[in-house]
């Protein structure tokens, strides 16, 4: 089966072509990120408005680098929620009217989902259940109970800022660019991670909740000054900048590692599933790869860990496979997600 996968839930314009959920045959991603760099964070009616330029673009080079033609697709897929609501429109609009005109079914996908299912992609055969899914990107923190594709338990979520937007709103503190996960990376790897000590938040409601909040505030602080605002001018000396980046990376990465393999164990999972762009960053690997954990450890591969479309083509072909219809033409982009 060949699914056409579409995703512009955010600023990334993509489109992809994959068989049987597995076998990636074309990848096309379009960054925007150029676009929002001066405005330090996405600018979402510009993120909207470059969409509708790049999608149909997308979508004939991800035809013709799979070197299928539109009729021999099966089934289009779409990133539908949650998201930004006037790119998830691009996207949905676009996949409405493309079934409509070549009369082939579309599913609405979860873009959280589809993250998760990026580091099952290529391993179908070899998938392992119950697992845990820690979900790390711009929009989302959660670790889940994952029973099979399709069958979740929320176990923890974010209350306040997800950890890429964290990554984010430091690297702006710090004076880096956009999107400043890459950035703080970069910065963290030529700094002491001990020379300032930092706290996540616990969750007194939930253990395996995240709060960043506080933590962002503590780094705000410790750059500008006690009640500063982002806006305020820096006060430590220049080079101090990468001790707080890799204070600051190694105190997040601590606290998703702490409760990750807590709920691993209290939950009895036998591997872990990752997904969202934070598993772009190298270091985290590493300090998970060093807990010699009783777990394997699923990442996802190159071009799959930040927004793509043949995570959503991948998912889309499994939920389609279970109901075997086409979503109805009046089905809506949904902006947040209260559930899976
Ligand atoms: O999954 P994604 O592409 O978009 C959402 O669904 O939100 O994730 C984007 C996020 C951004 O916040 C970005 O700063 C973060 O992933 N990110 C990183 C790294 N690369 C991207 N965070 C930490 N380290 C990185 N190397
Ligand atoms: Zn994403």
């Amino acid at each position: 089966m060949l699914v056409l996968g579409i995703e512009t839930t955010c600023d990334e314009t993509a489109a992809a072509i994959v068989e049987d959920g597995n076998k990636i045959l074309s990848n096309i991603i379009f960054s925007q990120a150029h676009l929002h760099k001066k405005f330090g964070g996405v600018f979402p009616e510009l993120a909207s408005r470059s969409h509708i330029d790049k999608i149909l673009p997308a979508i004939d080079e991800a035809l013709k680098a799979a070197k299928v033609s539109l009729d021999e697709i099966d089934l289009i897929a779409v990133a539908s929620r949650p998201g930004l609501i006037g790119s998830l429109l691009i996207g949905l609009n676009t996949t409405k009217a493309l079934s409509f005109a070549l009369d082939k079914p579309f599913i609405g996908i979860n873009h959280v989902e589809a993250h998760l299912y990026a580091a099952m992609m290529g391993d179908d055969k070899d998938l392992i259940f119950p697992s845990l899914g820690v979900v790390i990107s711009g929009g989302h923190t959660m670790l889940l109970k994952i029973l099979d594709i399709g069958k979740y338990k929320i176990i923890g979520t974010t209350i306040d800022d997800a950890m890429g937007e964290s990554f984010d709103k430091v690297a702006r503190i710090l004076d880096l660019s956009y999107p400043g996960g890459p950035e703080v990376e970069k910065l963290a790897k030529k700094g002491d991670s001990s020379k300032y000590k930092f706290k996540a938040g616990n969750v007194k409601k939930n253990p395996f909740d995240f709060s960043f909040s506080g933590l962002k505030t503590k780094v705000l602080y410790t750059v500008k000054g006690q009640k500063s605002k982002k806006d305020f001018p820096t006060i430590i000396k220049n080079e101090d900048k990468k001790h707080i980046a890799a204070s600051f990376q190694k105190c997040a990465f601590e606290d998703l590692i702490k409760k990750s393999i807590k709920a691993a164990e209290i939950h009895k999972l036998k591997a872990i599933y990752f997904g969202g762009g934070v598993t772009c960053n190298n270091s985290l690997k590493e300090m998970f790869e060093k807990q010699n954990l009783d777990l394997k450890l699923f990442w996802p591969k190159k071009d799959l860990s930040l927004d793509n479309g043949a995570m959503i083509a991948g998912l889309g072909f499994h939920k389609y496979k279970k109901v075997l219809k086409s979503d109805k033409l009046d089905v809506l982009a949904q902006p947040t997600i209260s559930s899976f």
